[in-house]
């Protein structure tokens, strides 16, 4: 096997004594509820992009792909909460704060995540408040031309979603050798 290249992006070094047992089981279900809290988040994306709304447009549906928007909305509110919550925790198992991020490539990658996290919390919110119910207002009043160009922005937003999702889970990967 070849050997492994030196890795720029390792944690601080702990000692082994923090790993006893007790310590070790809740930082699991902390490290658990973060990759629970992404797989919420991505997997709920790629379900609603990849199956329901295809699925409900070739029904002809539309109502459809409103109301599993709106229950993805507070399931995905829900994983946006735990992925940052237990962030936090993780990045203060390391023995970090939010401070020292910036000076290490580890803390770096980890700020990226954070910025990325929250400008996706952003986008949810316009998503959510502004450009969907433009749509319906569209659709209601007949204006098909205006809520297709409302849908478009809709697909803008979907697209800068999935991407800074896929982003974020890069970095994450990359963090430990
Ligand atoms: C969609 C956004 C995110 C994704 C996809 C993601 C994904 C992941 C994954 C898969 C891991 C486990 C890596 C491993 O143990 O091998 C991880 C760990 C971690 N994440 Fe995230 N995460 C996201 C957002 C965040 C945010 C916002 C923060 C900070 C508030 C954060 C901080 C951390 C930390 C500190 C670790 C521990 C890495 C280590 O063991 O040193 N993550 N993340």
């Amino acid at each position: 096997m070849l050997p492994r290249p030196a890795c720029q992006t390792r944690p601080p070094e702990r000692a082994p004594a923090q790993y006893a047992v007790g310590v070790d089981d809740l930082w699991t279900l902390v490290r658990f509820g973060h990759v629970l809290g992404v797989t919420l988040w991505l997997g709920g994306m790629i379900v609603m992009g990849a199956v329901v709304v295809p699925v409900a447009r070739a029904a002809g549906d539309r109502a459809l792909i409103t109301r599993a928007a709106r229950r993805f909305g507070a399931l995905g509110g829900v994983a946006w909460v735990l992925i940052l919550v237990t962030g936090f925790g993780l990045i203060d198992n390391r023995g970090l704060s939010v401070a020292d991020l910036p000076d290490s490539e580890y803390g770096q990658r980890v700020l990226a995540k954070l910025v990325l996290m929250i400008a996706m919390g952003v986008i949810v919110a316009l998503h959510a408040a502004w450009q969907g119910p433009r749509v319906s207002r569209a659709q209601e009043a007949g204006d098909e031309e205006s809520a297709r160009r409302w849908q478009i922005l809709g697909a803008v937003f979907d697209s800068a979603l999935l991407l800074g999702s896929l982003v974020a889970l890069w970095l994450a990967v990359s963090l430990v050798p």
